[in-house]
């Protein structure tokens, strides 16, 4: 739950305001986002590691204002396309602190991210090396991709790090090598670092100092000098009573011990560290509610909401699990599976929850950890409309993202 969530009888209170006279003002489903949550946060990463380069990674929470949170608080924005660009354009973030992304940039992407003087392009592929540097005038920063060929540890959708996946030039191949060589022979480019990206939700800090024992050889083999290592973002979030958060503090302290050792081992100069959290920073800031709109007793409870897998996919896509809470009364727990509107029998949003047995239509329900990749992923499946995500501050309530309507649905159809 967000800091700060408390109870107020059986109403939940988030960001100084009870969760039912949000839903009475602006509808369900809809994504409560405590800002205090989000920007503490964010605020712990730069307080943390003062040295580093704490990147947002926008793809996990893709909101203007949320991009400005960031800003204000200090840190850099990485972006994956032009769109995300947009937003950030948008949000009026200065360009001398964008990251761009991706393992295809198109060539829109590319020119988009140049025309704002984007300060960094992380490459990901040979082709985009010879197609930014045609693109590029005198000096365009540019960071490599590398696949170190660590293992995260995390689900294999979100495993990035490993060989045999997509993204990024191979360590063990000699492909990064190669690409710092192309990098270098391009005249309108100039090298500022590697980038590596070990994969998403990972919870071991042994993890990291690998990747930088990795990072650091290949920096002291490749004869270039690097000034900055991008070591990805990555730290889990908790979702379910009893997982714990990332260990912030030990991962700062090992990281900065094990970079050190490495770099006097191997006679390089020690490279300016970028991180790039995302999940950690919005996950835990969000929840979101939905109203009941049918309950089916059988051999199984069915629950049916007001949302699903338009609005969270994680479940059918990487079996994610979520707590879910009724809200505005108490009663006797009883196993009741939730499933969402789609006409899917895989839209199911957390399965064997404890509900009060009488849980009936018009029910408040609130789901907390649904801040990260939850606004990002949502769709427009079945044609229903994308929930808002209304920032909650103080005891005051806006939105950031209004409720998607049928005049935005029908505006692309021919
Ligand atoms: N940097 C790069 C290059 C990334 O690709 C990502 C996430 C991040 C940073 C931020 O990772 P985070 O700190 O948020 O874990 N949709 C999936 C997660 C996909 C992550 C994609 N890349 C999910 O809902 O779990």
């Amino acid at each position: 739950w967000p800091d700060g969530t408390h109870l107020s009888g059986a109403d939940l209170v988030i960001g100084g305001i009870p969760v039912t006279r949000l839903a009475a003002q602006f509808g369900t489903p809809c994504q409560v986002l405590d800002v205090e949550t989000v920007r503490r946060r964010a605020r712990s990463f730069v307080e943390t590691l003062p040295d580093a380069e704490v990147v947002f990674a926008g793809k996990s929470l893709p909101c203007p204002e949320v991009y400005r949170w960031m800003a204000a608080e200090g840190l850099s924005l990485d972006v994956s396309s032009a769109g995300e660009l947009a937003l950030a354009k948008a949000a009026g973030f200065p360009a001398s602190r964008i990251v761009m992304h991706g393992n295809v940039k198109t060539a829109e992407d590319l020119k988009a991210a140049l025309a704002y003087g984007v300060s960094r392009i992380v490459v990901d592929s040979l082709d985009e090396i010879a197609q930014l540097g045609a693109l590029a005038r005198h000096g365009q920063q540019v960071m490599i991709r590398v696949t170190p060929g660590v293992d995260a540890h995390t689900h294999a959708a979100i495993a990035t790090g490993v060989e045999d996946q997509k993204f990024g030039f191979s360590l063990a191949s000699g492909a990064a090598l190669e690409a710092i060589l192309r990098v270098v022979e391009q005249p309108s480019l100039r090298l500022t670092g590697l980038h590596c990206h070990i994969g998403s939700q990972v919870r071991h800090v042994a993890s990291y100092e690998e990747a930088v024992r990795r990072m650091v050889s290949l920096i002291a083999s490749c004869g270039v000098r690097i000034e900055q290592l991008d070591l990805g973002g990555g730290f889990c979030a908790p979702y379910l009573p009893g997982e714990s958060s990332f260990d912030l503090f030990g991962f700062a302290q090992r990281l900065r011990g094990t970079l050190n050792y490495e770099c006097a081992l191997h006679r390089v100069p020690v490279p300016r560290v970028l991180i790039e959290p995302g999940r950690s920073i919005v996950a835990n800031a969000g929840v979101t509610l939905y109203r009941v709109c049918a309950v089916k007793r059988g051999a199984r409870t069915f629950v049916a909401v007001d949302g699903g897998m338009s609005d969270n996919p994680r479940p059918a896509l990487y079996g994610a699990k979520y707590v879910v809470r009724l809200v505005g009364r108490g009663g006797k727990p009883q196993p009741v599976t939730v499933v969402g509107r789609h006409c899917e029998a895989g839209d199911v949003l957390a399965e064997d929850v404890p509900l009060p047995s009488d849980v009936h239509a018009g029910d408040l329900l609130a789901v907390p950890v649904t801040g990260a990749y939850h606004h990002a992923l949502a769709s427009n499946y079945n044609q229903v409309c994308r929930p808002p995500v209304i920032a909650v501050n103080n005891g005051v309530a806006r939105p950031v993202v209004r409720r998607e309507t049928e005049e935005d649905l029908l505006r692309r159809y021919v």
